[in-house]
């Protein structure tokens, strides 16, 4: 169908499952065992109600705001998500020059089909990357591939801190991988590539487990940018990450495709804020707040940002614009966030992202299933 017929982010879902492959399909939509937890990120915002204020002059809103400290015209930003050839022969270079072109930051992942270099290599004089970094078991190629993301201007390291072991996705894991799956390409130094598992599992292996809290002084130690963990699920993870000395923390369940059942970053900010607050750590303009999965619309967005988040990533929703109209649908996922932000924020009375509070939102039945 032509651009013009989509008007949300769930149109350029119906058109990728189209044009994809079965084997591209699978890979990006999947996620692990009964997949609950991947309905239930949608689920949860919908638990979510609005207590919209009237009468506040909302002549002219503003939903633009800084994440790190960078300037994004969005207070979302495109979230890592792997093999980008796999949907587009662009691949995440779809992402890059959309971004450059509206203002939106970039997390590039370990496993952009599009080399590192060559991504940097599109951008824009200025233009705002973050890094998705999964840790391999050889330390040296991993502090070689931070410094070097260093030197060429990534503004953040997010560390990928939920997938010590890649989860079962079913659905992928029917689905055979060969090597050349669209520039799907493996790790150097993996030794055991698992070709009967689905594209996700052949591609992770070198993805170290034994990772742990003793980690974090050696990424301080090698990089100056800041350090995002994400993948954080409790309030309990989230206070150690915070006294671990870190930048921030991504409220996150890799989009439903890591542990099942494991409950939505909307949800668990809730406790993260409360915790947070008792030991005096939140607020603070130096540790900041993210949550990912399961958003679609601007009015999930300003349900985060009210209940304390800094901005909110999204992965899915990108990718199947890239996957369905190349840059020209990721720039429509963008205008289609913008329209929904001035929107929403007149209709919630709030005329800058600093204005949203707790209690603009109803929030009572978060953690009621
Ligand atoms: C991901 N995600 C992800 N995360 C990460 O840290 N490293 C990665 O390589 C990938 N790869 C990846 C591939 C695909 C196909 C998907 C759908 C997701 C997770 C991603 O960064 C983010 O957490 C979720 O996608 C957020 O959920 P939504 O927006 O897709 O619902």
């Amino acid at each position: 169908p032509p651009i013009d017929n989509i008007i949300n982010m769930h149109d350029f879902e119906v058109v990728a499952k189209a044009v994809l492959t079965d084997k591209a399909w699978a890979y990006y939509s999947s996620a692990s065992d009964d997949e609950i937890t991947i309905r239930e990120n949608r689920l949860a915002y919908q638990r979510v109600w609005f207590r919209p204020r009237v009468l506040r002059d909302v002549s002219s809103v503003d939903w633009s705001t800084t994440i790190l400290g960078q300037k994004s015209t969005l207070p979302v930003y495109i979230s890592a998500t792997a093999l980008g050839k796999l949907g587009h022969p662009d691949g995440e270079l779809c992402l890059t020059r959309a971004a450059a072109k509206h203002g939106v930051i970039q997390m590039i992942a370990t496993l952009a089909s599009c080399s590192f270099d060559d991504i940097i290599d599109a951008a824009a004089p200025g233009q705002i990357f973050f890094l998705q970094l999964y840790v391999n078991r050889d330390r040296e190629i991993t502090r070689k591939y931070v410094q070097h993301a260093e030197k060429r201007g990534v503004k953040g390291l997010f560390i990928t801190v939920d997938a010590p072991q890649l989860g079962r996705r079913e659905k992928d894991m029917r689905m055979k991988f060969v090597d050349d799956d669209a520039g799907a390409k493996v790790q150097e130094n993996q030794k055991d590539v698992k070709k009967d598992q689905g594209v996700a599992r052949a591609i992770s292996s070198f993805i170290d487990p034994s990772l742990s809290w003793k980690d974090i002084p050696w990424f301080r130690s090698i990089t100056k940018m800041p350090i995002i963990l994400k993948g954080i699920a409790t309030a309990e993870d989230a206070v150690l990450a915070y006294e671990s000395g870190v930048q921030g923390i991504v409220l996150s369940n890799h989009g439903g495709r890591q542990l099942d059942t494991a409950r939505s970053g909307i949800e668990v900010l809730l406790e993260v804020v409360v915790a947070l607050r008792q030991r005096g750590y939140f607020p603070n303009p130096n540790f900041e707040i993210y949550v990912d999965g399961g958003v679609r619309r601007a009015s999930d967005v300003l349900k985060a940002l009210a209940l304390g988040a800094k901005a909110v990533g999204v992965g899915r929703p990108f990718l199947y614009a890239f996957c369905a109209y190349g840059q020209e649908g990721v720039e429509k996922a963008i205008q289609i966030f913008r329209d929904e932000f001035e929107m929403n924020m007149r209709l919630l009375g709030a005329r800058t992202l600093s204005e949203l509070e707790p209690e603009m939102v109803d929030a009572s039945n978060l953690t009621s299933h």
